[in-house]
């Protein structure tokens, strides 16, 4: 009736609706020390957990030996695969319905695997005992590299399923193989890259823990943990326990960070759970830092091949790769199931190209499993930095300017909805009004010129301009083709407006930091006409939430914030019989205005109500044609993925001497659609693009050859902190989504899923006219040193 909130219109109802800057609600109690996060946890008579864990990566064992364990005073149990066998918890499904132990059954596969588990009446005991656990290990050859592991004489992995009788995990294709083929013979150009997007950790503040909490009153287990979904971890729980799922109650309270590392399932939830179960007390089991590295799912080791097929004068005609994935011990990657390699088959970008060909090989490694989606739409990251990459790789060979390469290539705004070679159906965009601003911002011309300069000048650091122009898929997504553990993934909102006019609402979502208490809020104020204030957002428990699928893969604004949308919209249309009551008029000629957020009577503006006039209403003079009350709930399935896009440009320094890069100039323009609080996506811009530079800069998770995690704590993975970060210059342009209720688009993870392939491009463009083509991340000193010695550049 009203057309939905307009682009940049929306802002000034002054009620705290979309496009305004509402501070967020929830910093009330973070900065005030009041956050409520698993380990402020505490229960009466509560136990500790600690995990005995393999020094060795790939080990058989002969033999546990608990005895001096349960000898220390305080500790309550030891638990052993034998010992959860009995309850048929041995083993636990992972998201990709491969069989993963609970705790190591007869061989370890990595190191740091859960082998045995100590329960004692605190954390230092738990610990004390957990050094007393004897466990005899065979040693076995490991191997921490797909590549070795696919060779014939690699020591076998996963001797556990049958028929297994290599580490190959998994292939995957998509494309028109021999079209792309056929285009790579008859193209003027081509060109061919190898490039690894290395493992990285999602390393969250908060490491991963659990509180199992079993009633036996109310025959009830109750499990507090770090989720970012906790219904589908319910459903999970009550799959594998075989507990019915109305006796579970799965509470996720404060987050600290997720970033896709709080999506799976872990040993330690379910050894929580379960002892809490068999010894009717509660246990808590919290990891410390280097266990949260060295065994949650990590993201991205994704090693790739990419090749483009071009004319002479730039046009991309064909896009070519080929991938070996390392999915760790066992296949845990947190994707929808019927995407193995999750969206990586995005790769064609912002680009109209005709035709695209991917295959992967995925790998077993005696490494943690993982695979999981780092603060990006499932392997989105991944073909991001492919497709950006290669666009430079051949503006570098046709000696022509990635700017000029990119216009020539976009999609353009008038061919949306734009359908992809690989089956993606972009909604909308517009790519090159992005770039354009991106260029503004930047000066980009002007750096060209210093560029030069420099290099005329054989002066002592180099100038490097990168650009990134990606698309994002984000929103996961239509139940038709997404699914976690085979639940679709849908999301929802439930509503209630209270007799005095203010609301509760809750949601399937769960967040994690990123504001979701202030901008659902937004949304329902927004749609009904309230105030913000009046508005409270609660997630993160299945007893009270409605169903959904949780927070990862920038989906909460996609699918969630569409939920909120239409359920207010349900309740404004019950809101207009209410109104039509209280009016004495008829419910079709009642009107709702969305500046004053008032129901008029048609033709008569000042016969109008407010919406704390309507829930009085509804629960004192509700009108005989409605049941009392004023609520509405929503499952939203949404009809396609939202396709947020952005231009980056950096401009780096790097020095001859030394190696070492500094940031010139950071220019990010993102859009994200219509955006609910534009202060909120500031900060989210901002947290992203310092997981881009960690990413590009600092970030691996590294193995010796013996399977030793060398990148597994704080000292050996290295963060990037506020010495790192230069001054962002942000900027933005709003293209709606057409499909979704209130056009908006995720933005969460866009910053790290596009600066990657910025930062890289700078580097790399520092020393292109020296015939540099790659720069692997991350790019520490030493490694662009190498390059620029190769390149005859070092000083
Ligand atoms: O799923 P996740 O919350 O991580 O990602 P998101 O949906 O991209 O949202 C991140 C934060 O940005 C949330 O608080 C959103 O409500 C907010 N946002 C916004 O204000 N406007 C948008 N168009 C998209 C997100």
């Amino acid at each position: 009736e009203d057309g939905g909130p307009q682009p940049e219109k929306h802002c000034g109802h002054g009620r705290g609706g979309m496009g305004e800057e509402v501070k967020r609600k929830e910093d009330q109690r973070f900065i005030t020390g009041r956050g409520n996060y698993v380990d402020d946890i505490k229960k009466p008579d509560m136990l500790h957990c600690e995990i005995v864990r393999s020094p060795h990566a790939h080990a058989r064992i002969e033999n546990i030996d608990k005895s001096r364990a349960l000898d220390v005073d305080g500790v309550v149990a030891v638990l052993t695969a034998d010992d959860l066998r009995e309850y048929d918890l041995a083993t636990m499904p992972t998201l990709m319905a491969d069989t993963q132990d609970v705790l190591v059954n007869d061989k370890v596969k990595f190191q740091s695997q859960e082998v045995a588990a100590v329960i004692a009446t605190d954390r230092y005991t738990a610990k004390d005992g957990a050094q007393k656990v004897v466990v005899d290990y065979d040693v076995l050859e490991p191997v921490v590299d797909a590549e070795k592991s696919l060779e014939d004489d690699a020591p076998l992995i996963r001797d556990d399923i049958e028929g297994q009788e290599d580490n190959h995990c998994l292939d995957w294709e998509t494309g028109d193989e021999e079209a792309t083929a056929e285009a790579f013979e008859n193209a003027d150009v081509t060109v061919k890259e190898q490039m690894l997007y290395q493992r990285l950790h999602p390393a969250p503040i908060e490491t991963c823990g659990a509180v199992g909490d079993y009633d036996p009153g109310k025959d009830k287990l109750t499990v507090h943990m770090t989720s970012q979904a906790p219904h589908i971890h319910r459903t999970l729980f009550a799959q594998v326990s075989g507990i019915p799922e109305h006796k579970i109650r799965i509470v996720s309270p404060d987050v600290g960070g997720g970033f896709g590392n709080k999506v799976p399932i872990y040993p330690g939830y379910v050894v929580a759970a379960a002892a809490s179960y068999v010894l009717e007390q509660p246990v808590k089991w919290v990891e410390e830092r280097s266990e949260n590295i060295q065994s949650t799912g990590f993201a991205r080791d994704y090693d790739m091949t990419g090749e483009l097929a071009a004319t002479d004068d730039g046009e991309i005609l064909a896009v070519r790769t080929d991938v070996l994935a390392d999915h760790g011990a066992y296949n845990a990657v947190a994707q929808p199931s019927k995407f193995p390699a999750g969206f990586f088959n995005i790769f064609t970008g912002s680009y109209d190209i005709d035709t695209a060909y991917g295959s992967l090989t995925a790998a077993y490694t005696n490494t943690a499993p993982g695979g999981v989606a780092y603060r990006c739409s499932f392997r989105v990251t991944e073909a991001v930095y492919l497709i950006e990459r290669m666009v430079k790789v051949l503006a570098d060979e046709l000696g022509m300017d990635p700017v000029e390469i990119r216009r020539k290539n976009f999609i353009q705004p008038e061919q949306f909805p734009y359908e992809s070679p690989t089956g993606w159906n972009y909604d909308s965009g517009d790519y090159e009004g992005a770039l354009d601003k991106a260029l503004e911002m930047a000066d980009y011309d002007h750096y060209r010129e210093e560029q030069q300069r420099r290099i005329d000048e054989d002066a002592d650091t180099l100038l490097g301009i990168g650009i990134s122009s990606f698309t994002e898929v984000v929103g996961a997504g239509p139940g038709k083709t997404c699914d976690i553990a085979g639940v679709e993934m849908f999301d929802s909102a439930e509503i209630r407006v209270h007799p005095t006019g203010n609301a509760t609402v809750r949601v399937g979502v769960q967040t994690q930091g990123q504001g979701h208490e202030t901008t659902f809020a937004q949304i329902v104020a927004e749609e009904l006409g309230m105030d913000v204030e009046d508005i409270t957002v609660e997630h993160g428990d299945t007893d009270t939430d409605p169903y959904g699928l949780g927070t990862y893969g920038s989906r909460s604004t996609p699918v969630a914030g569409a939920a909120a949308a239409v359920a207010s919209r349900k309740v404004r249309e019950k809101a207009k019989a209410i109104a039509a009551n209280e009016l004495e008029a008829a419910k079709e000629d009642i009107t709702w205005d969305r500046e004053s957020g008032e129901f008029h009577v048609a033709g008569a503006p000042d016969r109008s109500i407010s919406i704390t006039e309507i829930a009085a209403g509804a629960y004192m003079n509700h009108p005989s044609s409605e049941e009392p009350g004023l609520e509405a709930v929503n499952y939203y399935d949404p009809p396609e993925m939202t396709y947020p896009f952005g231009s980056y440009i950096v401009v780096v320094e790097v020095d001859r001497e030394t190696g070492e890069v500094e940031f010139e100039k950071f220019v990010a323009v993102d859009d994200c659609g219509n955006r609910i609080n534009p202060m909120i996506i500031e900060g989210q811009i901002h947290g992203g693009l310092a997981q881009g530079i960690g990413t590009a800069m600092l970030e691996h998770v590294t193995f010796d050859d013996n399977g030793n995690v060398t990148g597994g704590d704080f000292m050996n993975y290295l963060l990037p902190t506020s010495m790192e970060i230069p001054n962002f210059e942000t900027g933005h342009t709003v293209t709606p989504s057409p499909h979704h209720p209130i056009g908006a688009k995720g933005v969460g993870e866009s910053p790290t899923v596009g600066s990657p392939p910025a930062i890289v491009n700078a580097v790399v463009d520092a020393m292109s006219h020296a015939g540099i083509t790659h720069v692997e991340m991350p790019m520490t000193p030493d490694t662009v040193w190498e390059k620029l010695d190769e390149a005859g550049l070092a000083t």
